[in-house]
């Protein structure tokens, strides 16, 4: 659950004051050559026995309490390593009963600092506790110091009102992680929509539904087929945003599409046991883009911005699927499923015909489509695919700006070969070992006409790495919410 972080903006921070003073380098230039300089001045600092042992300084060495070594952090990008560098005096200031915790970051350049310190805290304090009955295993029962930003010379109300915006989109990222951690006895596809209808209550959003009935009157048969074999049956949500005033008369409108299957099994075609355990996560796409839209209703953007949720649970049962089924999708085009666990494409090409026939000028759709674009990225890394370079350009930017690392994989054409079925159109499955993010793409693909700019995202590594990471505790890390409302705020004109 969220622990709340309070804070506040001050132009100084008198040194008669308590508190546990930390200073950030602003110039993001001089961030890491810095560092080797400080540390040999910080074994100096150790050997005066000051005792609180680690620094994360700028210019007045002798006045800060609290160093912490940056090296450690040097893997990243800056903006990462200050997130995480933040997170980790805030968890000294914990340790110590100190508050507040002085972040000082005055100069000039430092405007962009303290959003990425707020953030590495505010994501960086979540933990998914609330099933840990033993107070001694919650982090939440612990002191919660207060932050306060020192911000000198600098605009304190554009910092704050800044800071404010982003403390909204964390705590959003935080509400998409404790989705996608629920265990799925409390989160099946019906509580899914439960909570997109407090969404979009909550931020403005306008809301559809479909249940099972709408679903099979208006032929989403990737769905019925994939929900068959649970007792939960499946749904779909469509949000949507628009600007109260349009300021320039044509907007752009960009469609969100997600995969929530709320448990996936593997269906008939079931999974070992061990690679079931994690596989709640599997909606991870669709709570990323509920917390996107949910991020675009509170800060509000020139954009029109549709999101789709495609949610099902994936079962085995005397009523399931069965591998050698066809299913005759709503466009016409059938397919053979020779994997039942092969199903987020089956219930995402769905929606993504459903985002189509809005003739939207962008589609992008996340899902935790492949263990194989674990296998190729690692966990740390998410794909993208589509064929749109402008779009695919405009992601990646996104990301960089979040730190969310999307990296490109080829949508080679040439691996529909493998998708061949004796009896269907298409198969859902590829024949070989290999290529597996590349031949579900192609999967997609197939029924996203031509014209619309689409990407796809594979975020099965990063939306739940299964590790802490960064600074992100055990579990999911909501992984796509902030780059997919960034890519909508960077669309403004
Ligand atoms: N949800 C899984 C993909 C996944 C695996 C996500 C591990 C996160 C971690 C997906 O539905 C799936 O089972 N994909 C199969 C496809 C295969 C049958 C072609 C896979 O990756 O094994
Ligand atoms: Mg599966
Ligand atoms: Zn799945």
């Amino acid at each position: 659950m969220e622990k709340q972080i309070i804070w506040r903006v001050e132009k100084s921070w008198p040194q008669k004051e308590q508190g546990l003073r930390v200073f950030m380098i602003s110039d993001e230039r001089v961030f890491f050559t810095i560092y080797q300089e400080l540390e040999d001045k910080l074994k100096v600092y150790k050997e005066r026995k000051l005792d609180k042992s680690l620094l994360l300084t700028a210019s007045d060495l002798t006045s800060a309490d609290y160093f912490v070594p940056l090296n450690q952090f040097k893997h990243l990008n800056v903006w990462e390593a200050v997130k995480c560098a933040a997170l980790q005096a805030y968890k000294e200031a914990v340790a110590l009963k100190i508050s507040p915790l002085v972040l000082v970051l005055d100069a000039p350049e430092a405007s962009g600092f303290h959003k990425k310190a707020l953030e590495g805290i505010i994501l960086g304090a979540y933990a998914y506790e609330q099933f840990k009955s033993d107070p001694k295993d919650r982090d939440k029962e612990d002191f919660c110091p207060e932050v306060v930003f020192v911000v000198g010379g600098l605009d304190l109300p554009i910092i704050e009102a800044d800071l404010r915006r982003l403390e909204k989109v964390c705590k959003t990222v935080n509400r998409v992680r404790d989705l996608v951690n629920h265990p799925p006895a409390f989160l099946g596809p019906e509580e899914f929509v439960d909570e997109a209808v407090k969404s979009a209550g909550r931020c403005g959003l306008q809301i559809d539904l479909w249940d099972e009935n709408r679903l099979l009157k208006e032929s989403y048969n990737g769905l019925l087929a994939v929900g068959r074999g649970s007792s939960k049956p499946p749904r779909m949500v469509m949000l949507t945003y628009e600007p109260e005033t349009a300021e320039s008369g044509v907007i752009p409108h960009v469609v969100l599409v997600g995969k929530g299957i709320t448990f996936d099994s593997g269906g008939l075609s079931l999974k070992p046991g061990a690679s079931m355990v994690d596989m709640k996560s599997d909606m991870a796409g669709a709570a990323a883009v509920l917390g996107a839209l949910e991020i675009i209703g509170q800060l509000g953007a020139q954009v029109k911005v549709t999101g789709i949720l495609a949610l099902a649970e994936n079962m085995p049962s005397g009523d399931a699927q069965a591998p050698g089924d066809i299913i005759v999708m709503k466009n016409g085009k059938s397919v053979e499923v020779k994997n039942t666990d092969a199903e987020g494409r089956l219930i995402l090409v769905d929606a993504l015909q459903l985002g189509a026939s809005l003739k939207p000028d962008y589609m992008v759709d996340a899902a935790t489509l492949t263990g194989a674009c674990r296998v190729a990225l690692g966990i740390q890394v998410a794909a993208v695919l589509g064929r749109d370079r402008d779009l695919i350009s405009r992601l990646i930017k996104s990301g960089e700006e979040s730190g969310e690392i999307i990296w490109e994989l080829p949508l080679e054409k040439a691996y529909l070969e493998d998708m061949k079925s004796d009896f269907a159109d298409i198969s859902n499955i590829g024949n070989s070992a290999y290529g597996g993010t590349i031949t579900a793409s192609l999967f997609l693909s197939e029924f996203v006409p031509e014209e619309i700019p689409w990407a796809h995202l594979d975020i099965a590594g990063p939306a739940y790495p299964g590790k802490k990471w960064k600074y992100f505790a055990p579990g999911a890390t909501g992984f796509g919410a902030r780059l997919m409302a960034g890519l909508v705020k960077n669309l403004q004109k």
